[in-house]
């Protein structure tokens, strides 16, 4: 059986990796929106557009058995649509990295950081409350991350100016532990970790592959590992590099995934 997965761009490779290191034989297709990244500051309306256009690339064209929704910003905003849309499996990353804080923090108080939308929506504010209504959540939009990431400024003066900036406010409202709300954001966390060491910090990826094992479907395949970008980039293709040197990347047209 086969996984698809897609994300606006790059962060969902953190997701690939964890997936492709629990399941080494499982054919992987990953679609990365990079012609029309950032998802994050776009409307609910184009947000689910996108969404249901990138599954069906990866449905139509390669029959996948499971959707893998790397993007919080798209899981926050669409993931109940593709599930009605689609007939198999579909799997977010909101409802894995709340999973994770609950269980992670012992204080009852804990950060979320994402981009606009996903903070727009409440999706962790809801997913939270209905695993326990006794914690604290505090929400932050940290709209500079994804650029910083993109332009690989991930542990310089720039980036911990930025942390500080942003995070401040919610580590002075007592939390222990932060959501990282953003696939993108994996990448600062060493950098975060190290301004606030006392801070435990989770990621949806974390937890996405014991939702995968759930579903007990077969995922011995033939090791296909693709990845799809629907515009060139440079920064895409380090990180790729970096974190799934085993999958081959191709790019298509925008054209093949919507009407232009
Ligand atoms: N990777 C996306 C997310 O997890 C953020 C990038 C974007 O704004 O498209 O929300």
């Amino acid at each position: 059986m086969s996984i698809g997965i897609f994300d606006s761009g790059i962060g969902g490779l953190t997701v690939f990796k964890e997936i492709a290191k629990a399941f080494p034989k499982a054919d992987i297709y990953y679609l990365g929106d990079t012609a029309r990244v950032p998802y994050g500051n776009k409307s609910k309306e184009t947000i689910i557009r996108y969404s249901i256009e990138c599954a069906d690339f990866l449905v139509k064209n390669f029959d996948v058995d499971i959707l893998v929704v790397a993007c919080n910003t798209a899981s926050s905003h669409a993931l109940d649509i593709l599930k009605k849309y689609l007939q198999i499996p579909v799997i977010g990353v909101v409802i894995p990295g709340a999973e994770m804080a609950v269980k992670t923090t012992k204080n009852k108080k804990v950060g979320v950081i994402g981009t606009i939308a996903t903070i727009r929506s409440n999706a962790y504010k809801e997913a939270i409350e209905r695993l326990d209504k006794d914690i604290e959540l505090y929400q932050k939009a940290c709209p500079l991350f994804v650029p910083l990431v993109e332009e690989g400024m991930i542990d310089n003066q720039i980036a911990k100016l930025v942390i500080k900036e942003y995070l401040q406010e919610i580590i002075d409202k007592g939390i222990d532990t932060l959501i990282l709300g953003c696939t993108h954001y994996p990448l600062l966390k060493d950098t975060i970790k190290n301004i606030y060491p006392d801070i435990s910090i989770v990621d949806s990826s974390q937890n996405i592959v014991s939702h995968i094992k759930n579903l007990k479907i077969n995922t011995e395949e033939n090791s296909i590992k693709h990845i799809y970008i629907t515009d060139e980039s440079p920064a895409f293709e380090k990180l790729k590099n970096l974190l799934v040197p085993e999958g081959k990347t191709e790019k298509i047209e925008l054209s093949q995934i919507c009407n232009l």
